[in-house]
């Protein structure tokens, strides 16, 4: 009796780790911005082995945050890549389309307010500042921000996010910089015991 209950649960941790392994991606967009804002945005995939929902997440850093930064600055995922034409010698980031929103949160028409407890019926996929707010000035210029989604569905995986980039704007709304997403090698989920 103890031995097939043991047996069933090592059976129900493979199958929840089998999937999971092959979802492991990681992805990542890095680039400075022309007033000296450095920006890490770091996002992975990482399976729940209890539950067996695969979360999608980011861990993003800012650094050398311009002083000026007081209104924050909002930054999202857009649904193109940076072309590879620079701009009057910068980043062409009004050319990445409008914000990411497979799900079509965003109506025409009528008001947009993404609420980070209810993101999937709220929030564009990548409005990240309203996920977790916009880039502000801190004393020593760094910031960092660690996000998971409290919803398997609502994040794209870091694989599709690389088909978009990432793109800050000042606080009138400027597209003052961005850079694409790219793929990083997948590193190999340990072994389930
Ligand atoms: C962004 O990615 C696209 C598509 O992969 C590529 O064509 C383009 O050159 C990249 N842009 C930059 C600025 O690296
Ligand atoms: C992600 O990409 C896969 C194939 O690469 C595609 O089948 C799937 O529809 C994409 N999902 C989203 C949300 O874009
Ligand atoms: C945002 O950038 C634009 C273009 O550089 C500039 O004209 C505008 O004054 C900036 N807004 C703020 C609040 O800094």
């Amino acid at each position: 009796m103890l031995k097939s209950t043991i047996l069933l649960a090592a059976a129900a941790l493979a199958l929840a780790a089998s999937p999971a392994q092959a979802k492991d991606e990681r992805a990542q967009a890095r680039f400075t911005c022309p007033d000296g804002l450095q920006v890490d945005v770091q996002i992975f995939q990482r399976p729940d082995l209890e539950s067996g929902n695969i979360y999608t997440g980011f861990d993003a850093t800012f650094s050398n945050i311009p002083a000026s930064y007081t209104a924050g600055h909002a930054w999202h995922v857009h649904q193109t890549p940076v072309p590879a034409a620079l701009k009057d010698g910068q980043n062409d980031c009004d050319a990445t389309g409008g914000h990411l929103d497979p799900a079509g949160v965003k109506k025409s028409g009528s008001s947009y307010k993404c609420d980070p407890k209810n993101p999937l019926s709220t929030c564009e996929a990548g409005d990240w500042a309203g996920l977790v707010g916009n880039i502000v000035a801190t004393s020593d210029g760094q910031l960092r921000i660690y996000y998971t989604s409290p919803d398997p569905a609502f994040l794209p995986t870091p694989y599709n996010l690389t088909q978009h980039s990432v793109v800050i704007h000042n606080a009138s709304g400027t597209r003052i910089c961005c850079g694409n997403i790219t793929k990083l090698p997948t590193k190999c989920a340990p072994k389930p015991k």
